[in-house]
């Protein structure tokens, strides 16, 4: 499958568009039923005021009609184990957002396992709050023995919190479907003065820096580790031979008697006599032999996104790509398949890309999809990707409307690259779902307001251009523009022509113009400046070749 964004609910489009066992890696940061609705944050126009925001997606899930069919799917498929643990934990719970979020991610944990290879694997990215439940189910589905790593990520500098410690870590559950699993063994570098502090020797012969490592132990042992080497007894000084077992492997002196690898390692100039007389063999472990720490479960070392990180995007809940590189490349290789079902503002797929992997993006907010795809085309020009759910003609558009009647606004609002307004609070927009950031000339701050409303019903009338002149008056903006899923009827056409035209320092530009969803899908442009060069989503970095940070750990 070529890399695929899609614009839907992931249960719906795991079902019917991912095959059984075709996903190498699955990486998911499902909102956490916190009770929180979260802002997209959108850049105004240098010397404008001050961010946009919208209302991107509630994490809040209840007990309703949804939850019920989930809880009930799941306790009547084939995942004995997984349907007794969810059975066990509504009769602990009740009928509540707690349930009601672990009948959903239960449901969608069975597809996601349905849809990865033997070899793949799985992070869950979650909150203390929710993740001993979703560790119980996890476990159900995947099997507790393929509990790889519990990670704590380090995601917030401290908090001021008085009456208990500062919550400042999410968890990240890596599971594996079978035993036989892609582990890249990724290394990270040692922490800052490490060499300088053990490498202080230098070797005669190669004059390459070197650690002397001891090849004793304390206390006497019988038998070979007891019996002398070139002379030298270990006993006499209450000791015994120890050799380091992971060092001696690296050389290729794994085998033989104690005695016979000591004499390994003389012949490859590996022994370091010491001057003092009593002195006991060390070996040389040589700068040029260490090849990075192995990355323990606890991450303090990938910092949160700041407020002016270049990477930040304004996407509520947007992850560091150092997290996710970080992921892919220890757990995929390259055009491995990786799978972000609640992909937000695209992080994992960003990531993915970055490091030669294929992927696949779900999310449910139309905002999301429409960040990535830019997001994307910034920082990759020549990526190549397919985007579905996302309305191609007016049946897919009225289906959109029927269904959810923000995406639909969202949508719409993006097809003219304006940037949507409001959320979902009643009254929120006051009559405003877009704004359109236009030139009005040559310098950077002669940029003007063109609002935009968007009509998704079967119905329109000259009212509704009326409604818009007086918004535009009322908000000093340049113009307004009408965009109706249903043809304008004439007299919405005459009210929109006799309100005249704007001047743009550019152009003559209709002050009020309507434009249907029909000629936008059909490549027909509504008549307005060029747009302001600032506006709307940020930009991402343009990223170059492929490179996985690994950071550096403090041990
Ligand atoms: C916590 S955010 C993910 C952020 C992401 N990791 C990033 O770095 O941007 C969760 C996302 O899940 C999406 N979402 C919620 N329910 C969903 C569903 N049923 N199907 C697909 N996406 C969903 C939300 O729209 C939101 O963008």
């Amino acid at each position: 499958m070529l890399n695929a964004l899609f614009y839907g609910d992931n249960l719906d489009v795991l079902r019917e568009h991912i095959a059984n066992e075709s996903v190498d890696l699955i990486y998911l940061d499902p909102p956490f039923n916190s009770n929180a609705t979260y802002n997209v944050l959108f850049r105004a126009p240098a010397g404008q005021q001050s961010e946009a925001q919208i209302e991107a997606f509630e994490d809040t899930w209840h007990w309703g009609d949804s939850a019920a069919r989930a809880f009930d799917e799941v306790i009547r498929s084939r995942h004995t184990e997984a349907a007794t643990m969810l059975h066990a934990m509504r009769s602990f719970l009740g009928e509540n957002d707690v349930m009601a979020y672990l009948a959903m991610m239960a449901v969608r944990l069975i597809e996601l396992h349905r849809v990865l290879k033997p070899t793949g694997s799985l992070y869950l990215h979650c909150d203390p709050k929710a993740s001993h439940y979703l560790k119980l189910l996890l476990d159900a589905v995947f099997g507790r023995a393929n509990l790889m790593n519990e990670i704590i990520w380090k995601r917030t500098h401290a908090h001021g919190s008085s009456k208990r410690y500062g919550p400042v870590h999410d968890v990240i559950f890596f599971y594996t479907k079978s035993n036989t699993f892609v582990w890249t063994d990724p290394r990270a570098q040692h922490a800052e003065g490490y060499v300088e502090r053990h490498f202080t020797l230098t070797d005669e012969t190669t004059g390459v820096q070197f650690a002397p490592i001891t090849l004793t132990g304390s206390g006497v042992r019988h038998g070979e580790s007891g019996k002398p080497w070139k002379g030298i007894n270990p006993t006499d000084v209450g000791r015994h031979w120890a050799l380091p077992g992971a060092i001696l492997e690296d050389l290729g002196i794994s085998s033989g008697t104690i005695q016979e690898r000591l004499d390994g390692l003389d012949e490859a100039g590996r022994i370091f006599w010491p001057k003092a007389k009593d002195g006991t063999p060390r070996l040389k472990w040589f700068v040029t032999d260490l090849h990075g720490v192995a990355i323990p479960d606890v991450w303090i070392d990938i910092p949160p996104i700041s407020a002016h990180a270049k990477e930040r995007l304004g996407y509520p809940t947007q992850k560091p790509l150092a997290l996710l590189e970080r992921i892919i490349a220890a757990s995929s290789n390259e055009s491995d398949l990786v799978l972000d079902p609640f992909c937000g503002c695209g992080t994992a797929v960003h990531a993915a890309q970055k490091l030669n992997r294929r992927w696949i993006g779900i999310d449910i907010t139309h905002l999301a999809i429409s960040l990535i795809e830019r997001r994307l085309k910034d920082a990759f020009p020549e990526v190549k990707f397919e985007v579905h759910g996302v309305p191609r003609d007016l049946g897919g558009a009225r289906d959109l409307a029927s269904r959810d009647k923000y995406q639909f606004q969202w949508w719409a609002v993006s097809l003219v690259d304006a940037v949507p307004q409001g959320g979902k609070k009643k009254g929120a927009d006051r009559g405003i779902d877009g704004i359109r950031w236009v030139r009005t000339g040559p310098r950077e701050g002669d940029v003007d307001r063109v609002i935009v409303s968007v009509k998704g019903g079967e119905h329109v009338t000259s009212g509704m251009v009326r409604d818009l002149k007086g918004t535009v008056e009322r908000e000093g903006a340049a113009a307004g523009l009408i965009i109706t899923l249903a043809e304008p009827t004439r007299e919405m056409e005459r009210e929109a022509a006799a309100s005249g035209f704007f001047e743009s320092g550019l152009g003559r530009h209709p002050r009020i113009q309507a434009i249907t969803i029909r000629e936008l899908l059909g490549g027909i442009k509504p008549d307005l400046p060029p747009l302001g060069r600032s506006e709307g989503f940020r930009r991402a970095p343009r990223e170059r070749g492929p490179k996985a940070e690994q950071g550096r750990i403090e041990l």
